[in-house]
Order: structure tokens, then C-alpha cells, then sequence
């Protein structure tokens, strides 16, 4: 049975009338027209339908939308702020790092995340941290500098006391 929903999206609180168990990604692609993440496996396979939840990277084809109204969540269209794409999502356009592009939402929310939350990653925890996001293309070396140049430009910025 469909009920109203309230849920904190990208800065913005919706209410929105959807089915209790209506997968976040279902909620936020065909009410809410936020199209960053993608449906490829609806499974917990793929990693592209990744949105942030209270800051963590996480695939929204497997949480209802009802569940999430609990977290801020944060889509691949909220991350640019006044038009300017954030530092990660122009450090993977800087290194070309797509090649069909799907799985890019899944890639730069979950650079995003580990960025946030570690700056200075090893290559080692780069990896770690895209795991769970295929690349079918094999674009790994160019989305891996991409978290790269991102981390060196977030550190540069913050010791230039930039915001
Ligand atoms: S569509 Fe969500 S993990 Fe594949
Ligand atoms: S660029 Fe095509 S799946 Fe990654």
C-alpha cells in the first residue's frame, strides 16, 4: 500500500507517495527525477546505483525508499554545488576516466565517501574502498588516478586554508 514518505534528499526534504518496500533507487529515479545513480543489477552486485547515506557509500537498489528517510542522502546530482562539479567528480572528468560512463556514479560516490572520510588513502585503500563498484570497461588505472588527483586537490585546498 503506497504511504507518504518523507525523506531528506540532497539538502532538500520531499514527501513523496510510494510503496513502504519501493527501493531507494526506484523512489529517488521515478518520483523525484534524480537520475545519478543507475539500475544495473538490482541485486547488491554492481555498485552503480550508489548514493551516500549519512555520508557512507551505499547501493540504493536494496534499501526501501522508506527505510532511507531516516539518513540525508546524498545522489551524483547533489554532489556539484552552483553549477561547479565537486573536486572528485572534475578529477575523474580531468582524467577521462569513463568509457561507457556506467559505472561512474558508483565509482565517484564512492570516492566521495572515502575521501571524506580519509584524505590521504593508500592505492591499496583506494581499491578497497571502489570494490564493490564494477567497471566493465577496465578503466581502473584512469579511475584511480582520478581518486588520486582528487585527494592531492582536497589537500592542497585544505592547506591553503580554502574551503
Ligand atoms: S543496481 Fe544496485 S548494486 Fe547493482
Ligand atoms: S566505464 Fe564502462 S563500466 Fe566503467
Amino acid at each position: 500500500m503506497a504511504e507518504i514518505i518523507d525523506i531528506k534528499v540532497n539538502g532538500e526534504r520531499h514527501r513523496v507517495e510510494a510503496e513502504a518496500d519501493m527501493p531507494l533507487l526506484y523512489l529517488l529515479r521515478n518520483k523525484l527525477e534524480l537520475n545519478g545513480p543507475k539500475y544495473g543489477c538490482g541485486m547488491e552486485q554492481c555498485g552503480s546505483c550508489m548514493v551516500l547515506l549519512n555520508g557512507k557509500a551505499m547501493p540504493s537498489c536494496v534499501i526501501p525508499g522508506s527505510a532511507a528517510a531516516v539518513y540525508e542522502v546524498v545522489t551524483l546530482d547533489g554532489l556539484a554545488r552552483d553549477g561547479k562539479l565537486s573536486v572528485v567528480q572534475k578529477a575523474f572528468v580531468d582524467e577521462q576516466s569513463a568509457q561507457c560512463g556506467y559505472c561512474m556514479n558508483g565509482m565517484i560516490m564512492s570516492a566521495t565517501a572515502l575521501l571524506a572520510e580519509n584524505p590521504k588513502p593508500s592505492d591499496a585503500e583506494i581499491r578497497q574502498a571502489l570494490n564493490r563498484v564494477l567497471c566493465r570497461c577496465g578503466t581502473h588505472t584512469r579511475i584511480i588516478n582520478a581518486v588520486k588527483k582528487a585527494a592531492t586537490e582536497m589537500n592542497g585546498a585544505k592547506s591553503a586554508g580554502k574551503p
